[in-house]
């Protein structure tokens, strides 16, 4: 364990008062704040004087040409382009972008393509972006913004929250530079390029010809935009840090930032915190010593403050404080931010696993991709938080970055909903780019109070079996320790447990091999464990013969490939010995790209606990039934097996209850006992009608499940997750579609095609089945039902009215079922700032 510096913490600080702060602002922010937490870095909402302003509305795109410059705007064509830096005319007023199309960001191109046959491509999940596809590789960004001409004089940058790939990036015909990997933020200085009192004009060519990893990674800018405009004597980029140390019924706060002077004059200055807890209050302050700022010398400014008997942060209490920290200069507030951070104590043990705020936790956790149904890479904030309570609900506590630095949000929704993160960098090397990256990850997210392990990389085999590969490691892990001495660093290591490779990690992680982690213990007693990730297990949702021409897994849980195991295997494992902390299943979410265990058609992976839109598959409630606390009795599989009668089919049930009696059509067909982590099986010979489980706890029937024989669909019905938004251009509903028979029992088998029109104040964004060997359009108004249910997303306009969505099914030959409308209503919101 690294404490935080004692001599840092215990030096005192010197009360101020939150009225010093611009009068308004800081209330301000935390109303807004109620609705966009921002994140808990200093990326956050800006308090006053310094603006943040979101920059996704309003784009036009236009798809270029990775090898052929004369569909690529010229770009290229006599190798001279880069002769001048002001000479780029797609970036000049003159260039004319009408027949460019207009969008909003987030964006990902490669989810709007048609899927191609190729296996090169596979991985990728079969779009049609790479070196070889030219064509389709390159997408061009292009916007025009007013910039007052009050601003002169202020700082002013453009900052990407990731994007990929290889940006280039121009502003009224300059460049402004280039940044290569596709998910650490990047930001560039715009102020001496800009016109004042004028229009703008903002370019960024991105590159998908190279990708970062083996899963679908989308293509375009597909995370948020921002412009920031600050004082010259500002605070430093993401350098203001709160660390926290619980001594009794106290946190200490360790109160950290610099500040730039990007003036010609000397400033004295000095930095004030406020301390806010969840509502608002202020619940303490603190002041560093006045200093004089050179121009162009950072200069780190300290305090340390103390909450008594504060709100600790847990997944079951998600406890978050914010700090407001203000530079003050000749009595004005020159620049501030907020930043969110939370209370716990965390601590890895060798023996005895993992510990938060003093009581043993085991990690029940998922490893996910930035991917969803409809939409691919480019998640509009409020499906982070859609996809979290759908984790939460199967009782998990954990998710692993795998593998790369995620967005904000999902860091946001993590530390706002209570969910403990592994936070994962691409790249693993000392090299420059890999520094690089983690140093933006660790800066950026150290406030986190989600946050309980860096990874500083993901199966790295040829580096684990060479001898750069301990080097490597131990750099990577002492620049980590620099960065955020607070907490401890692991790698996902995949075999080679026995190389020095992963000697330099504070935490061992494992990568499957279930045979191995025991013998690694007892050779190494003193490393703590965690199993980085475990599982890929695979399964179709709603199917339930194994079937390998249609590329179909039961979701029995019996099926995985070579390296991995089942979901009762592996939880077995780790759930019964202490010393290992728990561990990361792959994956929570199916995700585009590597179609294990099939290839074409299969255009995802079935991996995941759930599908792409979230349903769940029957394994769901194995983990619901041993993570979570509440009472389960999951019965399955469904009972439409017409062709059927008479043979045998499997009958299972995932329970935490003591015992379960099953029924067909009223019969016993026996009672079973519960043994800890396994399910219940039963053959039971077909004939239509009612199955029923019984749950028993302590002798009483206290839950029962059902699953009936149904007739054909009848009608189809759409429901919302929400059905009150915000009227803000950002937040959207997830529709659920599903099909049901003449006596209202949902149809588990319907495949209906369903057309979508949409009308309002609403757009249709994405739409999705979860069937991994679909490949119907993602964006076209219409989708089939896989196995009953489909799902289409809706996103509010920025003018308060309805959205209503009529689902049409659109079945051949007729007759077709009746139409299903539901309205959303949205609602006027005050919106967080935005280039307009
Ligand atoms: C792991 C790898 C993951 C994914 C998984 C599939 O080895 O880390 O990214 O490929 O296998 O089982």
């Amino acid at each position: 364990m690294f404490p935080v510096s004692r001599r840092e913490l215990l030096r005192s600080g010197v009360a101020v008062s939150a009225s010093t702060l611009v009068p308004g602002a800081v209330r301000r922010a935390h109303a807004l704040l109620a609705r966009y937490p921002g994140v808990a870095s200093p990326e956050a909402l800006a308090v006053a004087p310094r603006e943040r302003l979101l920059f996704d509305f309003g784009w036009k795109f236009f798809q270029g040409h990775a090898s052929d410059p004369a569909h690529d705007l010229g770009f290229g064509m006599d190798q001279g382009d880069f002769a001048k830096s002001g000479d780029f005319t797609f970036a000049q007023e003159k260039f004319d972008d009408s027949k460019w199309r207009p969008l909003n960001l987030p964006h990902d191109w490669a989810v709007e393509l048609p899927f191609v046959h190729d296996p090169q491509v596979q991985e990728h999940g079969y779009k049609p972006i790479g070196r070889r596809y030219p064509e389709t590789s390159v997408g061009w960004y292009r916007r025009a913004f007013d910039i007052p001409k009050e601003d002169f004089g202020r700082r002013i940058w453009v900052e990407f929250d990731g994007a990929f790939r290889s940006a280039l990036v121009f502003v009224n015909g300059y460049f402004l530079g280039r940044n290569d990997n596709g998910y650490a933020p990047f930001r560039f200085d715009m102020t001496d390029f800009l016109n004042y009192g004028a229009k703008n004009f903002l370019v960024v060519r991105m590159d998908a010809s190279f990708g970062d990893g083996w899963f679908y990674e989308g293509a375009g800018i597909y995370r948020h935009v921002w412009l920031t405009k600050t004082d010259p004597l500002h605070l430093g980029y993401c350098d203001s840090h709160v660390r926290t140390l619980l001594k009794s019924n106290a946190a200490v706060l360790g109160l950290t930032t610099t500040v730039q002077n990007e003036g010609h004059e000397a400033e004295s200055c000095r930095v004030r915190w406020v301390i806010f807890d969840a509502k608002g209050t202020v619940v303490t302050t603190a002041d560093a010593a006045a200093q004089s700022i050179a121009p162009d010398r950072p200069s780190a400014f300290e305090a340390t403050a103390t909450i008594e008997k504060p709100a600790l942060w847990s997944p079951e209490t998600p406890n978050v404080y914010s700090a407001v920290v203000t530079i003050e200069s000749g009595g004005k507030v020159r620049d501030a931010e907020r930043i969110t951070f939370g209370i716990r104590d965390i601590r890895w043990d060798a023996d005895h696993g993992f510990f938060l705020n003093g009581k043993p936790v085991k990690i029940k956790g998922t490893c996910n991709h930035q991917d969803h149904a409809g939409v691919g890479a480019a998640l509009p904030d409020r499906l982070q938080w859609y996809r979290l309570a759908i984790l939460k609900e199967m009782g998990s506590n954990a998710v692993r970055t795998s593998h790369n630095m995620p967005t904000p949000e999902w860091v946001e929704a993590c530390d706002r909903m209570g969910m403990l993160m592994m936070c994962e960098t691409r790249m693993m090397s000392s090299n420059t780019e890999a520094l690089a990256q983690i140093e933006a990850m660790i800066k950026r997210y150290r406030n986190s109070p989600s946050i309980i392990l860096w990874s500083v990389g993901n199966e790295e085999e040829t580096m684990q079996n060479a001898e750069p590969g301990p080097r490597v490691v131990a750099r990577m892990v002492e620049r980590a320790h620099e960065l955020d001495p607070t907490r401890l660093c692991t790698a996902a290591v995949n075999g080679g447990f026995q190389t020095h490779f992963p000697d330099g990690l504070d935490v061992m992680g494992f990568n499957y091999h279930l045979d191995q982690p025991d013998a690694w213990h007892k050779a190494h007693p003193k490393t703590p464990s965690v199993g980085t990730e475990t599982a890929s297990t695979v399964s179709t949702r709603g199917i339930y013969t194994t079937d390998k021409l249609r590329n179909w897994v039961s979701s029995y849980d019996t099926n995985y490939p070579p390296w991995a195991s089942t979901a009762e295997t592996w939880w077995k494992f780790y759930a019964t010995r202490e010393w290992l902390s728990g561990g990361f299943a792959w994956t929570g979410f199916d995700y585009r790209g590597e179609p294990t265990p099939y290839g074409w058609p299969s255009i995802n992976s079935q991996f995941g606990i759930v599908d792409m839109c979230g349903f769940p598959k029957d394994g769901f409630y194995y983990y619901k039934a041993w993570w979570d606390s509440q009472a389960v009795l999951h019965l399955f599989p469904h009972w439409n097996w017409d062709e059927r009668i008479g043979e045998p089919i499997s009958v299972w049930v995932h329970s935490n209850l003591d015992a379960v009696e099953l029924f067909l059509n009223g019969k016993s067909q026996g009672s079973q006992k519960v043994e800890p982590f396994t399910h219940l099986e039963w053959k039971v010979k077909y004939e239509p009608g009612v199955l029923e489980a019984r749950g028993i706890k302590a002798g009483k029937v206290v839950l029962t499940s059902k699953r009936e024989t149904t007739g054909q669909a009848a009608s189809i019905k759409l429901t919302a997750d929400r059905i009150d938004i915000n009227a803000d251009g950002e937040d959207l509903a997830v529709l659920r579609v599903e099909a049901f028979d003449a006596q209202g029992r949902a149809v588990p088998t319907a495949d209906n095609m369903i057309g979508f029109k949409v009308s309002g104040e609403g757009t249709l964004i994405g739409v999705g089945n979860g069937d991994p060997n679909c490949q119907e359009s993602d964006k076209e108004p219409r989708r089939s039902l896989f196995n009953g249910l489909a799902q289409a997303i809706v996103q509010a306009t920025r003018t308060p009215g309805t959205i209503t969505v009529e689902a049409i099914p659109e079945d051949w030959p007729p007759p077709k079922l009746p139409s299903a409308t539901l309205t959303i209503p949205t609602k006027k919101v005050e919106s967080r700032p935005a280039v307009e």
